[in-house]
C-alpha cells in the first residue's frame, strides 16, 4: 500500500502550513520526503503519454485523471498495466496551486480542472487522430471529464467512463472539516481553504458545483459509464453517493468482488482488483472475474 490518506495529508499540511505563513517561496525547504517520492516516480512510467502509439482497432486512447491532492504518479500501478495490455495511456496532473509547494493536483477550482482535461484530451484525440478517448477517473478525477463533457466541449467525445470511488454527488461538509483538521487547522473556514484550494468546498454536496454538475441528471448521455466504491471510503461517505443513477450503468463495491478488501479512498487505484475491474471495462471482450484470493499484493 503505496498510500495512505494521512501520509499524504500529512505531507499537505506540512505544505499548507508553510504557505500560510507567508514565507517567501524562496525560502520554503524543499517538498517534504513522502511528496518527492511521489513526484519521483512521475517520469517512471514507462510508455505513458507516448504520442506515436496508435491505439489497436477497436480502442481508443485511454485518459486516467488523478484524484485531489494526487498527481499523474498515483497511476503508476495502473497505467503500466494497461501499457502492456497495449492500450495507448495517457495522464495528465491537474489543479497544481503554485503558491502551495508540494506540487498536489486537484486543487484549483473544479471548472478550471475540467478545462485543463479538455485541453489535455483534445490534444490526444488530434495527436492519435482519433474520435473519442475512454477516461478513467478516480475520486474528483471522476467528474471533470462529466463537466467537460456537458459545459465545455466534451460532447461525443467520450466513449467509455471508468470512476474509481468518483465523487458524482460530492462529499459531507463534516469529510471535508476532517480534513481540514489533519491540516492543523482547528476551526477551518471556507475563505482559508478557497485560497489555497477552491476545489475543496466545492466538493460539498450541497456546493452550486455539484449541483450544477448534476442538473439534468448524474451520467453523460451515450457515455457506457461505470463506478466502482469502497465501503472502507473516507473521503465518499457514504459510498453509495459514487453511484450514478443511469439504465445500464455498472455500480459496483470492491467488496462484493473482494470481501477481505480493506482498501479505502486513495489506495483504490493501488488495488489489483480495482485494475481488473478497469480492464473489464476497456475492453469487456476477454473481461475476467478478478479472484482475490489469487492476488498477493494489494486487493
Ligand atoms: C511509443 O510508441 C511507438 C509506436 O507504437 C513505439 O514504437 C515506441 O517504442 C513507444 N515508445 C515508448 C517509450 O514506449
Ligand atoms: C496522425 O495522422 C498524421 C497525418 O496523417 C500522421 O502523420 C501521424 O503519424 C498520425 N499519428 C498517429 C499516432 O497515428
Ligand atoms: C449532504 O450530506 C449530508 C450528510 O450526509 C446529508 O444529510 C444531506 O442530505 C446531503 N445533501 C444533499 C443535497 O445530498
Amino acid at each position: 500500500m503505496k498510500f495512505s490518506l494521512i501520509s499524504v495529508l500529512s505531507a499537505a499540511s506540512a505544505a499548507v502550513l508553510l504557505t500560510l505563513s507567508a514565507v517567501p517561496a524562496s525560502a520554503l525547504p524543499a517538498a517534504p520526503a513522502a511528496v518527492q517520492s511521489i513526484e519521483k516516480r512521475a517520469s517512471e512510467i514507462e510508455g505513458l503519454n507516448n504520442y506515436s502509439c496508435k491505439p489497436a482497432n477497436g480502442q481508443r486512447p485511454v485518459i486516467l485523471v488523478h484524484a485531489t491532492l494526487l498527481t499523474l504518479n498515483s497511476w503508476d500501478d495502473v497505467a503500466p498495466v494497461l501499457i502492456k495490455r497495449g492500450f495507448c495511456v495517457f495522464a495528465l496532473t491537474y489543479g497544481v496551486n503554485k503558491a502551495v509547494p508540494g506540487g498536489f493536483g486537484g486543487l484549483n477550482t473544479i471548472e478550471s480542472s475540467a478545462q485543463e482535461l479538455a485541453n489535455f484530451a483534445n490534444n490526444v484525440l488530434k495527436q492519435t487522430n482519433s474520435t473519442q478517448v475512454d477516461i478513467v477517473g478516480h475520486s474528483q478525477g471522476g467528474i471533470l471529464a462529466r463537466y467537460w463533457i456537458k459545459y465545455l466541449d466534451g460532447k461525443g467525445k467520450v466513449y467509455r467512463h471508468v470512476g474509481v470511488s468518483p465523487i458524482n454527488h460530492g462529499t459531507t461538509l463534516s469529510n471535508i472539516v476532517t480534513i481540514a483538521k489533519t491540516f492543523g487547522l482547528f476551526y477551518p473556514s471556507q475563505d482559508l481553504f478557497d485560497k489555497f484550494a477552491p476545489s475543496f468546498y466545492q466538493m460539498v454536496n450541497t456546493s452550486e458545483f455539484i449541483k450544477k454538475l448534476n442538473a439534468g441528471g448524474d451520467f453523460a448521455p451515450g457515455v457506457i459509464h461505470s463506478n466502482i466504491a469502497t465501503k472502507y471510503d473516507e473521503v465518499v461517505t457514504p459510498y453509495e453517493t459514487c453511484w450514478q443513477k443511469g439504465a445500464g450503468i455498472t455500480n459496483l463495491l470492491l467488496q462484493d468482488l473482494c470481501m477481505l478488501s480493506l482498501n479505502e479512498h486513495l489506495t483504490m487505484v493501488n488495488s489489483n482488483v480495482v485494475i481488473q475491474f478497469i480492464l473489464n471495462q476497456l475492453d469487456p471482450v476477454t473481461a475476467k472475474t478478478a479472484n482475490c484470493l489469487a492476488i498477493v499484493k494489494g486487493f
